[in-house]
């Protein structure tokens, strides 16, 4: 059963499409990206976001970049520099910028054919990013009891990927099971990814849910009302450590103090194999603003000195285990992962 029923981006009339998540959940507006740099402030400013989607966004951009300038090669690899420079966690963006730029290099592909080659592969990222997020949801939801009640933080559903999710894609394929009671929503500052987009997104699946703000997730454990967390990644390192929206540290340390599992669901172009650990991943900081302040609501004192990182990294000790594309990882990760990766995912040729 598919009970999403929109799309991050899309390529429409020669241009990237996309729904505009800074306006969720009082607007659903779609933004017509123009250039390259309307690519990149629409990645940098959060319109397009979670680790999956904002590499797809970027796919698409190098293949506008190649579309407005005829195919030059050049022109592609600066717009995959401007793109790869606009969020700095997510190595997703990395990965697929990776591909264009391998296409972009690729002497055998002529400046005519170039433009079409990239959107291909834009595409095909894409297409691949849903099929994981399917055979995710599928495995995940495996491993949850009945009748279970759920915590997740920022979000991880089908507006971070293309329409399904990860962590979310997993909570619906658990509930077209009939196996979920309930989803704890955080609402996560400071941008509120949580009260705004998961609750949109569990809204229209018809999936029963409560937001609460970030710092009653420790009542919820402490009274024994969540029975599993699982949450998205962006970035997961070769012993597991997984870095993914600030806040979700927090939430690991209380489900091993409360006896709770930890899931995180994370495609294969998540892993970053490369860094041994969790200390190696770079940790985007966000404008200060973004604490002081709410829709434009003052929170604190006019310049009240602030910190505003944007992701923390969960140490892999408290992740029960990682549910990807091509099985479920456990610890030892520094294992499971590299054996997982180097799996074909099933329907792949
Ligand atoms: O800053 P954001 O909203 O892009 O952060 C997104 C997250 O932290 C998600 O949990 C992560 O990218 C996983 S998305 C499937």
């Amino acid at each position: 059963m598919r009970v999403e029923d929109f799309r991050t981006v899309t390529w429409r009339d020669g241009r990237p499409v996309i729904l505009d998540q800074s306006r969720l959940p009082h607007e659903e507006s779609y933004l017509v990206l123009e250039d390259v740099e309307q690519v990149a402030e629409a990645i940098g400013t959060l319109r397009v976001r979670g680790a999956p989607a904002i590499g797809i966004a970027a796919a698409y951009g190098a293949a506008l970049a190649a579309f407005l300038s005829g195919g030059d090669r050049q022109a592609v690899l600066d717009a995959c520099d401007l793109l790869a420079s606009t969020r700095p966690t997510a190595v997703n963006l990395f990965w697929a910028l990776q591909r264009s730029r391998a296409l972009a290099l690729d002497e055998g592909i002529g400046a005519e054919k170039l433009a079409a080659r990239l959107l291909q592969e834009a595409e095909a990222i894409a297409a691949e990013q849903d099929a994981a997020d399917r055979r995710m949801g599928e495995l995940g939801a495996e491993l949850l009891p009945s009748s279970c009640r759920i915590i997740t933080h920022c979000n991880a559903g089908g507006l971070a990927t293309l329409s399904f999710g990860t962590a979310l894609g997993v909570v619906k394929a658990a509930h077209s099971r009939g196996k979920v009671e309930l989803v704890w929503v955080d609402e996560t500052r400071p941008l509120l990814q949580g009260a705004r987009l998961t609750a949109w997104e569990l809204e229209r699946a018809g999936i029963p849910y409560k937001v609460i703000c970030d710092s009653m997730a420790a009542s919820v454990l402490a009274r024994g009302m969540a029975d599993a967390a699982i949450t998205g990644a962006d970035r997961v390192a070769a012993n597991g450590d997984t870095a993914n929206k600030i806040g979700t540290y927090p939430l690991a340390v209380l489900a091993a103090r409360h006896g709770v599992p930890f899931y995180v669901a994370a495609p294969l172009s998540t892993l970053d194999l490369t860094l041994e650990n969790g200390s190696a991943i770079p940790i985007e900081e966000r404008s200060p603003d973004e604490v002081r302040a709410w829709g434009g609501v003052a929170a604190t004192p006019p310049g009240a000195p602030a910190w505003n990182p944007a992701f923390d990294v969960t140490p892999a000790e408290l992740i029960t285990a990682i549910i990807t594309e091509v099985g479920v990882a456990r610890p030892p990760y520094g294992e499971s992962l590299p054996r997982l990766a180097g799996k074909v995912p099933q329907g792949s040729s």
